[in-house]
This record gives structure tokens, C-alpha cells and sequence, in this order.
């Protein structure tokens, strides 16, 4: 395989003329050999650029940039919109920045830290690709034991995206693929859904400001969404599991 130079990979990409395996090359072999399961694949990418461009988004967060694949791909197909990504893993926020250097992006930046503590006012657009379903994957299917993996941490980080996207600005544009493993708060509604790759990548804007009591929308892992309005109960069942899997986690950690 030919390998293309940063210039050459940006034109490839601007083109639409790059595979994901020729783009993955960009990075470190185990970062690469982890791309089929854990990196936007190009043509999704491809998809929500154009999402990003009909949604009038201008600043963008990925939250849990990973290697940075989405971010790169859509800072080569959009200079004009700023894409910020957040990730935990330093190794890959070093992958990220090597690859945005190399492509010579000046429209994209990477951040170590937890990205569900961000300030959701600072950007216009989001998006999530099953940030936190590894959380759940066993040990071989994790990819690497440098952070911590729980059922505890996915669930706060599940709530604390649920609270974020309430009080993210009205107008806010959310792509998700694959979902969050969280809820859509049902002040936004689902503008535009395009079939990508293996799954679908749907964009969520914002209407009006938000409560929990309003409901929420629910991604079905087999296709579909459902509207539905929570109950105090239901309410209380879900405080009570989120709990439970703060507790069972404890629990094996002892
Ligand atoms: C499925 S990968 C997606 C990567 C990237 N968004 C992409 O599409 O190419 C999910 C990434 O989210 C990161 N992640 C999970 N929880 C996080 C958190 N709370 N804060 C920052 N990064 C997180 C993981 O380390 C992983 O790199």
C-alpha cells in the first residue's frame, strides 16, 4: 500500500478518494489496528460533515475523541467549523495531535480530560460515538487498562451527558452514532437521520429549553427511536440501578 503524505492524505480526504485503511495509516500501529472497532469509519464521518454543514454548526466537540479520526476527517472536509475532541486516554490526545500536525489542521485541537465535565455552552454541536460502551466490554475487547472501566463510571458518565444536553445552548445540534447508552432529553428534536456504514448517524437540535420531567427519546439498538415520559417511579427504579452499579462495582473492586 502506498503510504501518502500529510499533504497528499488531506487532498485524499477533501477528495473523498481515501480508504479508511489508507487514513488509519496516519496512525501508530496499535491506535491503527484498533480502528475497525473503536474509530469513526470514513464514510460516517463523510456523513456527518454534512449533517454539520446543513445543521449551521460552528464549533464542534467530539466527545471522547479517541485518535481523533472523526475530528481529522472532518477538519480536512470543513476549515471553516472549529472541532474541538476531549479524550482520556494521553496516548491517544499525543496520537491525535501528532496526526492533526502532520495534516497541517489548524481548525482542530485535542484535550486530555473527562468530557463529560465540559462546558456544554462553549460549543454549538456534539457529537457521540458510543463514548462509553467499553465501560461494559470484556477485559480482551477493552482497549488498553489505562483508565478506569466500570459499570460505575459508565453510568455517571451516562448521567452526567443526560444533564449536559439539558443545558446545552437552545439551536445545539447533537450527532450520535451507535447513540451514548444515554437519553435524548425530549426538548430536542431528530432533524435529519442518514443511513451510514452499519448503523445510522442522526442529528438531534435542541428546541427549548429543557426538564427531565419532559421525557426523553430513546435510540432502540435494533433501528428505530421511542418518545417516552418518565414516571416518578421509573424515576426512582433507574436512581435505584444507577446506584446498584455504583455498589457492585465497589463491591469487586474490595
Ligand atoms: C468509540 S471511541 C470513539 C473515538 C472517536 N470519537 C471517533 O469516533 O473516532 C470512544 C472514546 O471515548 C473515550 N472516552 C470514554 N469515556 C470518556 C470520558 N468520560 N472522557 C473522555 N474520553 C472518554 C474512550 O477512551 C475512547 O477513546
Amino acid at each position: 500500500m502506498d503510504v501518502l503524505s500529510g499533504g497528499e492524505l488531506r487532498r485524499a480526504v477533501v477528495l473523498g478518494s481515501v480508504t479508511d485503511v489508507q487514513f488509519d495509516a496516519i496512525f501508530p500501529a496499535r491506535i491503527e489496528a484498533a480502528s475497525r472497532c473503536y474509530w469513526t469509519p470514513m464514510r460516517v464521518a463523510r456523513s456527518a460533515s454534512e449533517l454539520l454543514a446543513r445543521h449551521g454548526a460552528r464549533n464542534v466537540l467530539d466527545v471522547g475523541s479517541g485518535a481523533g479520526k472523526f475530528c481529522l476527517v472532518n477538519a480536512c472536509l470543513a476549515p471553516g467549523i472549529q472541532f474541538t475532541g476531549v479524550e482520556q486516554r494521553p496516548s491517544l490526545v499525543r496520537a491525535a495531535t501528532d496526526a492533526a500536525r502532520l495534516l497541517s489542521l489548524d481548525n482542530v485541537e485535542f484535550r486530555l480530560g473527562d468530557a463529560t465535565t465540559v462546558d456544554w455552552h462553549l460549543y454549538d454541536a456534539f457529537y457521540f460515538f458510543n463514548p462509553f460502551a467499553e465501560n461494559s466490554f470484556p477485559i480482551e475487547d477493552q482497549f488498553d487498562d489505562t483508565v478506569e472501566l466500570s459499570r460505575r463510571k459508565e453510568h455517571a458518565d451516562v448521567e452526567r451527558v443526560e444533564s449536559g444536553l439539558l443545558r446545552a445552548p437552545i439551536g445545539a445540534c447533537v450527532l450520535t452514532y451507535h447513540g451514548f447508552g444515554g437519553r435524548i432529553p425530549a426538548c430536542y428534536e431528530l432533524a435529519d437521520e442518514v443511513e451510514s456504514g452499519l448503523s445510522v448517524v442522526r442529528a438531534w437540535r435542541k428546541r427549548t429549553d429543557g426538564r427531565p420531567e419532559d421525557g426523553y427519546w430513546l435510540e432502540l439498538p435494533e433501528g428505530g427511536i421511542t418518545r417516552y415520559e418518565e414516571s416518578s417511579a421509573e424515576r426512582r427504579v433507574l436512581r435505584a440501578v444507577r446506584a446498584a452499579a455504583v455498589d457492585a462495582d465497589g463491591a469487586e473492586e474490595v
